[in-house]
């Protein structure tokens, strides 16, 4: 496509090169990113992703020289050389190969016989795919895995797999063969055996990744139309790679302690009745909750922004009761815009041109929830800017966080034709390069509005996204079924959402359209209890799903495994925090923390909760225990506190009401005490669960739903141990930054699998009991080294 090279220029981090038919830059981000692009739509990066001023750029010394056959740009830690017809190859500073452009031929693996035969039957034909505009093909070597791509179904490595992107509201059930579904997050990370690195495809159109289906010789990404817009962002570590990847995009802001807490759904809570007897019963039962989600129900006749006056006669009051219960509204807001003169949100946004529109300038409709409906534009900024100013409406009645649904955009007759147009903030386009970035833009809208309306940390949960909703917004997997294999598909799919920067993510609990049946609903809230969303939701016409809805025993075993997830709260909210700072999710597959592993790096079954806690949930029906692989390190079984060796698998009881679980030796994890919700009393002790050996936590403190954190509101504790596998064990309590007035005033630790035959604080000996093999005591929130002599 580009010829020869004919030239260069530079200009400080960017170098232009001449080609004879065409030109392309090289845009050093920072040492370890560099930007791939070529003008093949606009003369410029058109992003919905990066924004600009770009976080992720670093000022660095850039190095360019012309060589014999390329152009070898290089900076501290990378080579980047670019040849004729802009093939373009990644070193390390050693000068070994990370990422080379194939030049091979193109030989997909073989094919015998005629599909049409299969097809007559009804049979999907196993074509070779189609090729496109632009293709990025990367020559494999072998050993390569890869992750990321958000929630695309089918395992955690996608090597040999095919994807597109192209936001999808399928309501067939999701499985492997699904090669889109509602999200668009065009990254991956490429694990080699010594390095990783990570490749964002900026491109919103229609874009395709083919990691080794077509031939184990190479992989590719390509669109059929955009720019060609790539930036190669280096490791070495995975890790590194996700920070990075989400310095440029984004991370995920410090949410409300609150949304990590229990939420419950259905499609049909209403009337107002039913909804405050959901909330009774959750208290009765003794099951933790903090939210109820109305979906499409509380509407006027599927108008947003609108109430059933019937169903919901004083949305307000309902607001304010559920609230002294200490439980929270979230409603659902669909884009479609209900086609209807007289309704004030349609008329308005009409009268002011917010709406799509057809090739002639006639506003678009299609067919959604409320009838006829039209498509707000949420790629100009006087749009977002309104649809932002709706949130007032419904915070103003007490509710406290938006969903947004529907917003692939999905409709009912078919897809929005290519032709759709939209204002795009200026630079006018059509559906083809909007599609995919509509609920990202949605998303964004409905953030700044509810920041603007509230002053607090937004919540929003949205089903489509782009690369870089994450800044925005939570994200579910969107209409899974009560199925024993989408529990086990929700692993692999939450962890390269993960990956791929949205570290507030989760799925339905129980499982969307289908009926769940007690034991899977068991099995599914002991592994959402572990996911940053926890929402149990199910649709209109399915079978209760509520923790109540069968027998005692799942109710008890529900209620055991939600109670562990409040206690776990304070360790989450940490690790939420780190999200923010790192773009690391809470939600870890064993590969992040154990690349050097092996067998780490296809664990589809398990998962880390940060890096301390392994969880192993039985995800088949009728098992009451599993296999589960430890890796290296020693380990102790949550639930029975047994020490365990790692390195190898083990065999992990787990009758219905115990999910197998492990903390990493040396660990400390802060809890709660027992609550109802979030807020429910002022937290003045808390629990810190100390797993002997050696190590360190951090710990932060704050008002849980403001951004006064941001100008120092918060308190920092950090508590380190050492020596518990001897028979001293020291733990060390320092207090850092002081700037929350609600301190705690006592720690209650709980050392596990160590009795103590005494303790002391500074040299004073203190009270403590022996409970199971481990000892319990009190100490103050005070500075101090605490010593238990075995
Ligand atoms: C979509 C959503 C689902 C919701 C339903 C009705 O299917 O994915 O969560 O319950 O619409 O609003």
């Amino acid at each position: 496509m580009f010829g020869q090279r004919t030239g260069y220029e530079k200009e400080s981090q960017r170098v232009h090169i001449g080609f004879e038919s065409g030109k392309a830059t090289i845009e050093v981000i920072g040492p370890q990113i560099v930007n791939v692009f070529a003008p093949l739509h606009t003369e410029g990066h058109e992003s919905r992703a990066v924004e600009q001023p770009n976080a992720a750029f670093e000022v660095c010394d850039v190095q360019v020289e012309e060589r014999a056959d390329h152009l070898e740009i290089s900076t501290s830690e990378l080579t980047v050389k670019v040849y004729d017809h802009f093939y373009v190859d990644f070193y390390d500073k050693a000068g070994a190969p990370l990422c080379l452009d194939y030049r091979g031929s193109r030989d997909p693996f073989l094919r015998r016989g005629n599909v049409s035969i299969a097809e007559g039957e009804g049979h999907e034909a196993m074509r070779t795919s189609g090729r496109h505009k632009i293709e990025i093909l990367k020559k494999m070597d072998g050993g390569e895995k890869f992750y990321g791509l958000g929630d695309k179904t089918g395992p955690l490595n996608k090597r040999g797999y095919e994807y597109e992107m192209w936001n999808t509201d399928d309501p067939s059930p999701h499985v492997e063969s699904h090669k889109a579904l509602y999200k668009s997050i065009p990254f991956f990370i490429t694990l080699q055996e010594a390095s990783a690195f990570g490749i964002f495809f900026d491109n919103p159109f229609k874009t395709f990744f083919d990691l080794g289906k077509e031939n184990s010789d190479y992989y590719y990404f390509g669109a059929d139309d955009g720019n060609l817009d790539y930036y190669f962002i280096y490791g070495p570590d995975m890790k590194s790679v996700v920070s990075r990847y989400t310095g440029l995009t984004g991370r995920t802001p410090l949410p409300q302690l609150w949304t990590l807490g229990m939420h419950q759904s259905r499609w049909s809570y209403a009337p107002e009745a039913r909804v405050l007897e959901v909330a009774k019963l959750f208290r009765e039962h003794d099951v933790p909750l903090d939210a109820i989600h109305l979906d499409i129900d509380y509407m006027d006749g599927y108008r947003v922004f609108t109430w059933d006056g019937e169903r919901f006669p004083d949305p307000k009051a309902m607001t304010d009761k559920l609230a002294e219960q200490g439980i929270k509204i979230v409603t659902i807001i669909d884009p479609g815009v209900k086609k209807d003169k007289g309704y004030g949100i349609f008329d308005e946004g009409l009268e002011k041109g917010y709406y799509a529109t057809d090739r002639d300038g006639v506003t678009y409709v299609n067919t959604v929830w409320p009838g006829d409906s039209v498509y707000p534009d949420f790629s100009d900024e006087p749009v977002r800017r309104w649809w932002a100013g709706n949130q007032k409406i419904m915070t103003d009645d007490g509710v406290a966080g938006i969903w947004n649904d529907m917003n692939e955009p999905a409709s009912f007759t078919g897809p929005l034709p290519d032709d759709v147009r939209f204002k795009n903030d200026g630079r006018e386009t059509d559906h083809r390069e909007i599609h995919n970035v509509y609920g990202h833009l949605m998303s964004r809208a409905t953030f700044d509005g509810i920041k603007e309306a509230t002053g607090k940390r937004p919540f929003v949960i949205t089903r489509a996204a782009y690369a870089g909703t994450q800044k925005y917004s939570t994200v579910w997997t969107g209409d899974n079924q009560s199925f024993w294999e989408h529990l086990r598909l929700s692993i692999p799919m939450l962890l390269n959402l993960g990956l791929s920067g949205f570290a507030f993510a989760g799925c339905d609990v129980g499982g969307f359209s289908h009926d769940c049946t007690p034991e899977l609903l068991v099995r599914w809230v002991q592994a959402g209890a572990f996911s940053p969303l926890f929402r149990n939701h199910t649709a209109i016409g399915t079978r209760d799903q509520e923790p109540w809805a069968f027998d005692e025993t799942t109710l008890d075993a529900y209620r055991k495994a939600v109670k562990l997830r409040y206690k776990l709260l304070p360790y989450l909210y940490d690790l939420m925090r780190e999200a923010e700072q790192t773009g690391l999710a809470p939600l870890r597959p064993l590969v992040l923390e154990f690349p050097d592993d092996p067998a780490a790096r296809e664990v589809n079954d398990q998962f880390l909760l940060g890096s301390r806690i392994l969880v192993a949930p039985v995800v088949e029906q009728g098992k009451t225990h599993r296999a589960v692989y430890l890796p290296q390190g020693t380990w102790i079984d949550y639930n029975s506190g047994e020490s365990v060796e790692g390195g190898r698998t083990v065999l992990a009881e787990a009758p219905l009401d115990v999910c197998p679980i492990y903390v990493r030796a040396g660990s400390i994890l802060p809890g709660y005490p027992d609550q109802k919700y979030v807020g429910e009393r002022r937290i003045d002790e808390l629990l810190l669960e100390v797993y002997p050996g050696e190590g360190g936590y951090t710990h932060t403190q704050d008002d849980g739903e403001s951004y006064g954190y941001r100008d120092g509101a918060y308190n920092e504790y950090r508590f380190v141990q050492t020596g518990g596998r001897e028979s001293v064990l020291e733990l060390r309590l320092e207090k850092g930054h002081a700037g929350y007035g609600e301190a705690y005033r006592s720690f209650r630790v709980t050392v596990r699998g160590f009795a103590a035959a005494s303790a002391k604080i500074g040299g004073e000996a203190v009270e403590f009991e022996t409970e199971n093999g481990n000892t319990v005591l009190r100490v103050p929130a005070e500075a101090g080294m605490l010593k238990l002599e075995a």
